[in-house]
């Protein structure tokens, strides 16, 4: 008979950790590669709790890896991959049922996850242990946008952006736009101001470039000020990728429709479990 067990995943090392989330992450929607490096920003960026996170056994195989980060009352399950020759033969169902014990063992109070709205069997394994869907969370894409602006952009620092996103934020963004993730982007990533309108993106050196938050002070808003922000950063660093990550909620769309981005086909659905 299989048995399934998992360890903390501290007495890992991390390019053990990297290696292992590659290969549950194999044939994924998008490709994901895990470095060293990148894995590490996500612990740092994320609060991803490695004592509490966990290594996956199928009897004594490792098979897949669960990260939880953590803040105050609440945890998110960042990741969880399963090897492919493993999936589909229950770990992932008996993982996440462990995995929500441990977090009401530690006395939190909700648990989130994001999952690709297209992922039938991810979307199904959270529903079954009682996740429900908070909002669809959706990404959007331009590539070289025309045209001159002459707004004139004030660079501001990253843990100022992120102090105003936790006062005039949704208070249930997604995890990973929230003010605490916010204050651990560092540079090359840079945050811009203009007027009341803010943005963080990352290195605009790069040809692709990321728009990682957009924020309106809460009194400032439908005064249509966020495109001209946005028109701002375009006409500043020219002939660029700009991309849209699937963790903006939906509610949030008009304001990249109306600088000309396009929607990206693959759509997020945040989940929340109270525990
Ligand atoms: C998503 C994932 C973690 C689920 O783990 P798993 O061990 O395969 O899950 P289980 O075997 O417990 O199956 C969970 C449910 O999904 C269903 N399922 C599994 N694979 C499926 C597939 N390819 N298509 C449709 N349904 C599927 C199962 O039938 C089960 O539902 P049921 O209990 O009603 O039968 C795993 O498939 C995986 O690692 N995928 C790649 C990475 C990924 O998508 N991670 C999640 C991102 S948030």
């Amino acid at each position: 008979m299989t048995t399934f067990s998992f360890k903390s995943a501290l007495s890992f090392s991390i390019p053990e950790i990297a290696a292992l989330f590659t290969r549950g992450f194999e044939g994924y929607f998008v490709p994901v590669q895990m470095t060293d490096v990148a894995l590490q920003t996500m612990i740092r960026r994320d609060g991803v709790d490695l004592a509490e996170s966990r290594i996956l056994f199928k009897d004594d195989e490792p098979i897949g890896v669960a990260l939880i980060a953590r803040r105050g009352w609440t945890s998110r399950l960042a990741a969880m991959g399963i090897v492919t020759e493993a999936r589909n033969g229950g770990i992932g169902t008996w993982a996440m049922k462990q995995l929500i014990e441990e977090a009401r063992a530690r006395a939190e109070k909700e648990m989130f996850l994001e999952v690709i709205e297209q992922n039938t069997a991810g979307v199904k394994l959270y529903q079954k242990v009682g996740f429900e869907t908070v909002r669809r969370l959706v990404g959007y894409k331009l590539e070289n946008p025309q045209g001159k602006s002459k707004g004139k952009l004030e660079e501001i620092d990253i843990r100022d952006l992120a102090k105003l996103i936790s006062a005039h934020g949704l208070k249930d963004l997604p995890w990973q736009l929230s003010g605490e993730t916010i204050a651990q982007h560092t540079p090359p990533s840079r945050a811009y101001r203009l007027d009341d309108a803010y943005c963080l993106i990352s290195n605009p050196e790069a040809e692709q470039v990321v728009i990682s938050s957009v924020l309106v002070k809460a009194g400032s808003r439908g005064a249509g000020l966020s495109p001209v922000l946005m028109r701002a950063v375009f006409s500043r660093f020219p002939n660029k990728t700009w991309r849209v990550p699937a963790i903006f909620p939906e509610e949030m769309s008009p304001i990249f429709e109306e600088v000309g981005m396009k929607r990206e086909e693959l759509s997020q659905l945040q989940m929340a479990l109270t525990l």
